[in-house]
């Protein structure tokens, strides 16, 4: 019968790299649970079917309930909404379909009072096109100090009329627009490496530095905790701005060799944002780093750049044995050089869901569960997305109602990632489930979410969000989550088992049978043992 080994006769293929000890220990973000809050889609405090900063403060009783330390709010900022935020046009101002300043200034109060942090996105890689730079860079002329602060170059062709260079936009079409100078002819282009409304910044230019600067300043001397830097992998261009063979630009996975990304001068930008940080120690960046390369990705959280980086191999990895303890192999090994912590996340606002990327319905659901049990069974810093702790699967929507830039760029080719944006489900049996005291919201919540509300599955102990709650709960309280170290156990087929340092045992079965299970008291399993046994797409704890 398949069974797990234990320590004493685990089998010699143990090839598992033994990480140091991360940070020292002494960073709060270093064992951290964050949330993320896709602010738009978590509560609305009003009747508009948006999200909001009241809605939010109103549910910490809820966030602290569930047991996390951090939030991250995706952008709050004064934004059009080119990009749900991701588009700023005042970086230092409230968006007022979130509230404002005041209203930010109460949910980092009353979360602190609460003993939970607070993380804001940060977007330095590009601004709005509402921005007040921008809107005066297009009323100057070429070669003016307003358009320095962007990146803006003639066209190609006798009347310039082709593009500077052949990038697209990661949203699909171009990654340069036209603009009309002020004579009312056709003139130069400007980059975008996302949607035409978010301008990329020229990173060569002091006052990019300088304006970031007054912002970090601005969100810290607030009581901010820290920033989940947006592109962190971006922002430095090469100086040429040189064509590329493009095989492939899948959204948000770029390759290594893409030249809009990942360029060295990126380093120098972010040991200087680790200058201002380091005057507010007790804060934190977490910078989005889409690199592939481990030794390239650990340059970024060199003690002297970003505290954390987000590594996305656990969200891309199948539900494979194999696949998932390369993923966790790889992550350990990406920080491990620099001495950094190792970062896990199994979805966010870009990605599809886990409940859906495993298969959906019965089986997705008892794998994210599993899987959750292995990422928090893991040392290093855990991010939530908010709805997973619901078992929320990706939403079907019509395309009516699409909004991501992503389905209009690609000329309705790319459905975009609405699907994993739509509002959370509190309460009651219809939409709009109590996320808005109006009728509406911004995205439908589909109707059949009525046995995930919230509400529904307080009062269910074998609910998804039960399981969350005893995890986290757990993973706080218990000391076998302490250590640095993953100690790989000999497995059957498809499945894996590893111990940490502080002796917690973890056992994925992504098999298609029921295994023994290693010597050990069960802590907690993601679906009932049978006879003692963890059937298939599950995952225990044990000490
Ligand atoms: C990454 C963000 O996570 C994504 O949502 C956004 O569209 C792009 N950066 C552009 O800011």
């Amino acid at each position: 019968m398949a069974t797990v080994t234990t320590p004493a006769d685990r089998s010699t293929d143990n090839t598992a790299p033994r990480s140091e000890p991360s940070g020292g220990g002494r960073d709060w973000w270093n064992n951290a649970v964050f949330y993320q809050i896709y602010p738009r889609s978590f509560a609305d405090g009003g009747t508009d079917g948006v999200g909001d900063l009241p809605g939010i403060e109103d549910k910490l009783g809820y966030l602290e309930l569930l047991g996390i330390d951090a939030l991250w709010l995706s952008p709050v900022m004064r934004s059009p909404m080119a990009d749900h935020g991701y588009d700023v046009s005042d970086p230092r101002d409230i968006d007022p379909l979130f509230g404002d300043l005041a209203a930010m200034d109460s949910l980092v109060a009353a979360a602190h009072a609460r003993g939970i942090k607070v993380t804001m996105d940060l977007v330095p890689n590009h601004t709005s096109v509402e921005h007040e730079w921008f809107q005066a860079a297009l009323e100057a002329a070429p070669g003016s100090p307003e358009r320095a602060r962007y990146i803006f170059r003639d066209g190609k062709g006798a009347d310039g009329s082709q593009p500077p260079n052949n990038w697209p936009s990661i949203f699909g079409g171009p990654a340069w627009t036209r603009v009309t100078e002020s004579d009312g002819k056709p003139g130069q282009w400007y980059l975008h490496i996302f949607a035409k409304e978010q301008p990329d910044l020229n990173w060569e230019n002091p006052d990019v530095f300088a304006d970031l600067e007054k912002t970090l300043r601005f969100w810290l001397e607030r009581g901010i905790d820290g920033f989940r830097i947006d592109v962190a992998h971006g922002m430095a261009k090469p100086d040429d701005l040189p064509d590329h063979d493009w095989n492939t630009n899948e959204l948000l996975r770029n390759s290594d060799d893409d030249p809009r990304f990942n360029n060295p001068a990126v380093h120098a930008i972010h040991r200087w944002i680790r200058t201002v940080m380091d005057e507010y120690p007790n804060a934190v960046t977490v910078g989005e780093i889409w690199v592939r390369d481990n030794v390239r990705f650990g340059e970024y959280i060199r003690p002297d750049e970003l505290h954390l980086g987000f590594n996305f191999r656990l969200a891309e990895a199948e539900f494979s044995a194999d696949a998932i303890r390369a993923a966790i192999e790889n992550s350990i090994r990406a920080v491990k050089d620099v001495g950094g912590t190792p970062t896990w996340t199994l979805s966010n606002h870009d990605v599809e869901r886990e409940v859906t990327r495993y298969g959906g319905g019965e089986t997705g659901t008892s794998r994210a569960r599993a899987m959750l049990l292995v990422e928090l069974a893991l040392p290093g810093t855990c991010f939530l997305y908010n709805g997973s702790e619901l078992g929320l699967p990706n939403a079907n929507l019509p395309d009516s109602v699409l909004q991501d830039p992503v389905w209009e760029r690609s000329g309705h080719t790319e459905r975009g990632r609405d699907g994993c944006r739509v509002p959370i489900p509190w309460e009651g049996s219809a939409p709009p489930f109590g996320f808005t005291t109006g009728t509406g919201t911004w995205l439908p919540i589909p109707a059949d979410w009525a046995s995930l509300t919230v509400e529904s599955q307080l009062e269910r102990i074998d609910s998804t969000l039960s399981l969350y709650r005893t995890a986290l709960e757990l993973r706080a309280q218990r000391p076998e989550f302490s250590g640095e170290e993953v100690d790989w156990y000999g497995s059957p087929t498809n499945c894996f088992a590893f111990r940490r340092t502080g002796g917690l045992v973890c056992v994925l079965n992504a098999s298609t049978e029921s295994i023994a299970m290693p010597p050990g008291e069960v802590l907690l399993s993601s679906t009932p043992l049978t006879a003692g046994k963890l059937p298939p797409n599950a995952a225990a704890w044990l000490i």
